[in-house]
């Protein structure tokens, strides 16, 4: 089959063709339709996660057509439209037994700690507890969203977050996962207040629901993962511009905010954009760690809460939230791709993201 292999960390990858995987005993071979690109899949790239290990094919963010079913699987067939959360989860441990399958301690996730959907066929562990059937109108392309970016923003906005009508919800950064955010605690008929800093991404996020947007200037980039880049700004330095127009913009301070661009400079604009008693979401990856102003934490009662991923069982109110067309999913997507066009794709991540979600078509 033809996918994309990472040979050297930071080097672009390129379309080889390697054998096609074999379904394992409790898992499937997914034909894959649709992949999203994920900012993960750069952080696994540039080396950022030690799962990995090289060559590699990335890609976790999927949506297929089961190709063949392993022994003992039961309820999946050949031919089913699925999709999967990126957390492959045992469910058999304490964890998945409380329905914490998010936090697997025996979790697998594609793209990572083996071969990825960047490729013509994927093969998914443990498919009893993970797959999720597709409703027909649920399209590829959509669908592979909500086995990663959109979920999680689902499960961050709802279930970590408990975010309620009225609150001022202040999303820094609307790429993938910014956006999604938009749009669901839109839906929750937030006050939405998006900052980024190219301008089209924000006049989506106005489309999606944001009932402000902030402008922010180009220097907060992605954590790189390089240790000189830690602790570049200082609380002090956090953007006073953004800040204070989120304070004016709220009357003192938003309920809310997430860090979905994984940047120690917007962790600290976020945290100094709250009003006491204030939750902060921390969805985008901080592989070289980040300043934390305990005294304010403490001072102002704030909340640090981690989100990750959303387990299968959970799917279904934001499926019916999708049926019902309270949340479009669908819109999100801006860009379609070949996986020939996606090492660049993939590189171009480095520098920029392009507004709205690319989704490739293996
Ligand atoms: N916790 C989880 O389970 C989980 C799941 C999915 C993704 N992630 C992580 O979430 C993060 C976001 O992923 P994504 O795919 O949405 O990324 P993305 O690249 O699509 O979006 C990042 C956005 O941040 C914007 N940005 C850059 N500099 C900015 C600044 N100074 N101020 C405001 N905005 C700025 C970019 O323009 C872009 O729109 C990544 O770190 C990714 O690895 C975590
Ligand atoms: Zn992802
Ligand atoms: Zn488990």
């Amino acid at each position: 089959m033809r996918a994309i292999v990472i040979e050297q960390y930071g080097v672009l990858p390129t379309v080889q063709e390697v054998a096609a995987p074999e379904p394992q005993a409790g898992g499937v071979v997914l034909k894959v339709e649709a992949t999203g690109l994920c900012r993960s899949d750069w952080h696994g790239w540039q080396g950022h996660d030690s799962d990995i290990v090289l060559p590699h094919v990335p890609g976790h963010e999927l949506a297929g057509t089961i190709a063949a079913v392993g022994a003992g699987v039961t309820g999946w067939q050949v031919g089913d439209r699925v999709t999967t959360p990126f957390i492959c989860a045992c469910g058999t441990c304490e964890q998945c037994r409380e329905g914490n399958h998010q936090v697997c301690p025996n979790q697998l996730q594609p793209g990572f700690n083996y071969w990825g959907s960047f490729a013509e066929y994927v093969a998914l562990p443990y498919a009893e507890v993970n797959l999720i059937r597709l409703p027909e109108s649920l399209d590829f392309d959509t669908a592979a969203g909500l086995g990663c970016r959109f979920a999680t923003s689902f499960r961050a906005i709802r279930q970590v977050g408990k975010v309620r009508a009225g609150e001022n919800v202040v999303i820094f950064g609307c790429g993938g996962v910014g956006l999604s955010a938009v749009m669901i605690a839109a839906a929750l008929d937030a006050r939405v207040i998006a900052v980024d800093t190219n301008p089209e991404a924000l006049k989506l996020a106005r489309t999606y629901g944001a009932a402000h947007t902030v402008q922010a200037s180009t220097y907060g980039a992605a954590d790189t993962g390089h240790a000189s880049t830690y602790g570049a700004a200082d609380a002090g330095q956090a953007s006073p511009d953004v800040v204070r127009e989120i304070l004016d913009l709220t009357g003192g301070g938003a309920q809310v905010t997430m860090d979905a661009l994984g940047s120690n400079e917007l962790v600290q604009q976020a945290l100094r954009s709250l009003r006491p008693r204030g939750r902060h979401l921390q969805v985008g990856l901080l592989p070289s760690g980040v300043q934390l102003d305990v005294s304010r934490l403490i001072g102002q009662e704030l909340e640090w809460l981690g989100s990750h991923g959303m387990p299968a069982h959970a799917y279904p109110e934001m499926l019916d939230l999708v049926a019902s067309g309270n949340l479009n999913p669908a819109d999100l997507i801006t860009n379609r791709i070949t996986l020939e066009q996606a090492p660049a794709a993939l590189a171009a991540l480095t520098t920029a993201t392009p507004a709205g979600v690319t989704v490739i078509h293996p």
